[in-house]
This record gives C-alpha cells, structure tokens and sequence, in this order.
C-alpha cells in the first residue's frame, strides 16, 4: 500500500515505540494524529504533518473527538496503529486487583474503544463524501488498515507479568476476530509482536537488563506491515523477531 499522503492514527505515539512509529512515517509522507497521554519533549515533529493530541485510551468520549479533529485536519484518516500500552512486573499471587484492572483496561479496553470510533470514524468521512459527491466512493476501506501492537509476550507468556501477557494474547485474538467479522468492509488487520525494546517500559519493568531492539527497528517493521512489504502469518501475526536479523 502506498504510505506518501495517507494519515495514520496512532496511540501512545509520545514516546518509545510509538514516537519513533510516528518519525517514520512522517519521513515517508504521511500524516500523523498522535494520541498519547504525554509527549517526549525530544519529541519534533513538522506541525504541517503531524497532529499531537493529549487523552487517555480509555476514554471514548476523548478518543472520538481526537480522531474527529484528525480526520478534518487531514481529510480522513487511513491507518490505526493501537501501540498505547502500559505493563506491571510483580509475581501473579501478589498482583493486586487494582493493577489487574489498570492493565486490562489500557491495553484491551483502550483497544476495544479505538477500533470502534477508528471505524465510525472512517464511515463518517464516507457519509460526507457520498453527500458531497452525490455518489457512493468505490471499495471505501481498501486502503483503511488496524495495527495493533501486540507482543512476543502474548504469543506465549512471560514469567511475572502474566496480566500483561494475557492482554497481549487477546490483542492478537480479537485481530483474529475481526479480520473474520468485519471482512465486508476490507480493513487490513495486523499484529504487530515486538520483543524486548529499549524503551521506557522495558527499562522500567527490566531495569539494567538489555534490550534486543531499538525503537526505529520496530518502527520500520510496523511501517512495512503497513506498507504490505510485510505481510502478517496465518494468525494474523507479524513476529519482529523473524523481520530483524
Ligand atoms: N518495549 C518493549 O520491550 C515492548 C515489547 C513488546 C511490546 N511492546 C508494546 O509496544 C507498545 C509501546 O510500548 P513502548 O515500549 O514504546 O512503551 P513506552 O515507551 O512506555 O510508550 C508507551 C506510550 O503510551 C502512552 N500511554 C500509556 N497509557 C496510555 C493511555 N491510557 N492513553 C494514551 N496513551 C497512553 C505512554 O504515555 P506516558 O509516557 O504518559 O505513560 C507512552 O507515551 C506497547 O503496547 C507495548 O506493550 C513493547
């Protein structure tokens, strides 16, 4: 798929995986809606191209008016990367409830909620085209694509951060879900599983250990995923680990 002048929608986009996701495909062309809870202050990002939006994931209401307000800056939007995603490292019979619930909430309810409004976002943008057109728009959703950022955790589970591995695993599921379900309207569907990357998070759940990856190399692969450089396997997975040498 071409990338030049398509706009991505992409969460969690102010630091790490996301941050660096967003550079890419700025570099290539596009446009890019970040939606994040902070933004690096490394963060520099062409005003033109790019739309930075503070909320939370969870939030419907903050998430429908983010993609709105990126859809009319941009036309539409095309490509939703779900890289938002929060973990907790504690052994399973001391995890607390509340920390259950905060994990489950961002990385699967937060999911859940921008897969809906990205698709009530893209057929509105269809609504006003047909009203403005006077005319149906051809295969509307053959360019539109839903990345989740999932990871090698939840293809299988890692030892002492069992909640976040078990969200993980139903982000790969409900791609599976819903590249069956919603086939009629030709979304491309994909998840992205990254392994340990030097970010934030794996330095804040694995402080002192080393990572394998940088940021840009799991960027480069979510940008070939949407791309098609990339295709994902029979599961619907893209494994990192078998596109990095
Ligand atoms: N790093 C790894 O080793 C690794 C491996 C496999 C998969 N992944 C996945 O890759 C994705 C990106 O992770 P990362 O390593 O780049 O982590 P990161 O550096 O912590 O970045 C995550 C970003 O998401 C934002 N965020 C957190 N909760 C949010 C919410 N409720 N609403 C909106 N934004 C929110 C964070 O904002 P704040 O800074 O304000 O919290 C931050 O900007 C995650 O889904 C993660 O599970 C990472």
């Amino acid at each position: 798929m071409e990338i030049k002048n398509k706009t991505i929608f992409i969460t969690g986009g102010g630091s790490g995986i996301g941050l660096a996701t967003a550079e890419k495909f700025i570099s290539r062309g596009a446009n890019a809606v970040i939606f994040t809870k902070t933004i690096s202050p490394s963060a520099k990002l062409p005003t033109e191209k790019s739309l930075i939006i503070k909320g939370d994931v969870t939030s419907r209401s903050q998430v429908k008016k983010a993609m709105t307000k990126g859809a009319d800056k941009f036309g539409s939007l095309d490509i939703l990367i779900n890289n938002a995603g929060v973990a907790k490292r504690e052994n399973f019979m001391d995890t607390k409830e509340k920390d259950w619930d905060f994990v489950i909430n961002v990385n699967m309810k937060g999911v859940f909620i921008c897969i809906q409004e990205f698709i009530k976002t893209l057929m509105n943008t269809d609504k006003k085209r047909i009203n403005a057109n006077n005319s149906a728009p051809h295969d509307p959703h053959k360019s539109a694509m839903i990345i989740n950022i999932a990871s090698g955790a939840g293809i299988y589970g890692v030892e002492e951060i069992a909640v976040y591995s078990a969200t993980k695993a139903a982000v790969i599921n409900i791609t599976q879900s819903l590249n069956e379900e919603l086939k009629s309207l030709k979304i491309k569907w994909a998840a992205v599983c990254p392994g340990a990357t030097n970010t934030k998070m794996f330095n804040n759940l694995f402080p002192g250990q080393k990572a394998y990856y940088t940021p840009e190399q799991i960027a480069d692969v979510i940008y070939k995923t949407a791309s098609e450089e990339i295709k994902p396997d029979d599961r619907m997975i893209v494994d990192v680990f078998k596109h990095i040498k």
